[in-house]
């Protein structure tokens, strides 16, 4: 935290001519991390291939859903950036939901999950939506009935929870996507390699990380996610209009009902952003500049130029990475005891 600011600081002093290169990458590698190439480890998870495999099952099976008709690929499409692309996502029974859907590429390296941070880590959040009313509306019961129902699940949760006398539990569930999930990163963007030694950046991107440091976006969008890491009032200096910050959301006031956290959201994480519109957790902004312009106002009191704006957008668009090939896997048939789709 301290070098961070030190290192904005020393940044901003520094603005005037663009800075070299070599100068700017030296900045850069103070503040922001490449994507690993392989995948992380986790804190009481183990990625075997056993797991990660049976994660991608439960990930794609609509069937873990009450209606049948919802995966967690429903609204977390991974040929589409890790998101649905809808301003709130729908969920059971055509209902739209109170937020956008953030992508699940590189959430392994977030914090905690969801917008306001409320679930530890992938895990925890995994039992979230099957169970939400307006997600997948079912129950732990219900989805283990119906994992047993099907020989291949039963076999496949042995595979991947070896000497465990009953693997097929609500928590290996969450265990098997967590694993699934930690393969979804996208390491060897443009910037990434910017960082490593690479010239890969253009006139225009290099003036707009330049610019992201000197403005002091990367106070808050630092680390390997470029965000993700902390929590901060959306409208620190002012507060958007109602349209872009819905009264009724109050963030991490809901989580911790403390006074400090009124309108208090996780920094969003800006990997691949040029893949994930539209923005905020109201998934009103559809435009990459006109967020930028929304954050340098409402987080910042900068009334950001057109340039600057278009430079920042253009710096944001090299944070692409390689996007996981993900294969659609076979799912196991239906059976008698199959619990049916229900309305
Ligand atoms: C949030 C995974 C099902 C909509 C998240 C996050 C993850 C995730 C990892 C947090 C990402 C972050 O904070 O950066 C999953 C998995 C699912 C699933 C593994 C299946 C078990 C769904 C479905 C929908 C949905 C079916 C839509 C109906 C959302 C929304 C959020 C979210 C709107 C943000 C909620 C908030 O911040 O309050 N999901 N998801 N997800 N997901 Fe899912
Ligand atoms: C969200 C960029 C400064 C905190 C976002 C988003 C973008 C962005 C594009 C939307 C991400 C998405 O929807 O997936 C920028 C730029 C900045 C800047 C270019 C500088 C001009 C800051 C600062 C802070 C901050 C200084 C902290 C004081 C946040 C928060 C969100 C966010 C909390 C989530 C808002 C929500 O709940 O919808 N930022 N940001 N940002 N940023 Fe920034």
């Amino acid at each position: 935290r301290t070098t961070l600011t030190a290192a904005v600081a020393l940044a901003t002093a520094i603005a005037g001519p663009a800075l070299a290169n070599d100068e700017l990458r030296e900045y850069a590698n103070e503040l922001f991390e490449p994507i690993p190439l392989s995948t992380p480890d986790l804190d009481g998870n183990m990625v075997t291939r056993q797991r990660v495999d049976l994660g991608a099952m439960l990930f794609f099976d609509p069937r873990m859903s009450r209606s049948g008709l919802f995966s967690c690929q429903s609204c977390h499409n991974v040929g589409t950036g890790g998101v649905d692309g809808l301003e709130t996502s729908i969920g059971h029974g055509w209902q739209a939901g109170p937020r956008n859907s953030p992508t699940v590429f590189n959430a392994v390296f977030n914090i905690a999950q969801f917008w306001d941070g409320r679930a530890a880590d992938l895990a925890e959040q995994a039992v979230g939506p099957v169970q939400a009313g307006v997600e997948m509306n079912n129950t732990p019961e219900r989805v283990i009935d119906t994992l047993n129902s099907m020989q291949a699940y039963v076999d496949a949760f042995a595979e991947a929870f070896p000497g465990e006398d009953d693997p097929v539990t609500f928590d290996n569930f969450a265990l098997a996507i967590e694993a699934f999930e930690a393969t979804l990163t996208t390491p060897n963007s443009r910037f990434d390699q910017f960082l490593m030694g690479a010239d890969t950046l253009d006139e225009q991107e290099l003036a707009g990380l330049e610019a992201f440091i000197d403005q002091g976006c990367a106070a808050c969008h630092a680390g390997v996610n470029m965000g993700g890491q902390d929590y901060y009032p959306f409208g620190l200096v002012e507060r958007p209009g109602a349209d872009v910050l819905p009264e009724g959301d109050r963030g991490r006031f809901a989580v911790t009902e403390t006074a400090m956290d009124d309108y208090v959201f996780r920094a969003a994480p800006l990997r691949n952003i040029e893949l994930t519109a539209p923005y905020f957790h109201s998934g009103v902004v559809w435009e990459l500049e006109e967020a930028v312009a929304v954050m340098g106002v409402a987080q910042l009191g900068a009334d950001l130029s057109e340039q600057e704006i278009s430079d920042i957008a253009a710096f944001l668009r090299t944070l692409t990475g390689e996007i996981p090939e993900v294969v659609h896997p076979v799912l196991p048939p239906r059976t008698a005891d199959t619990p049916l789709p229900e309305p």
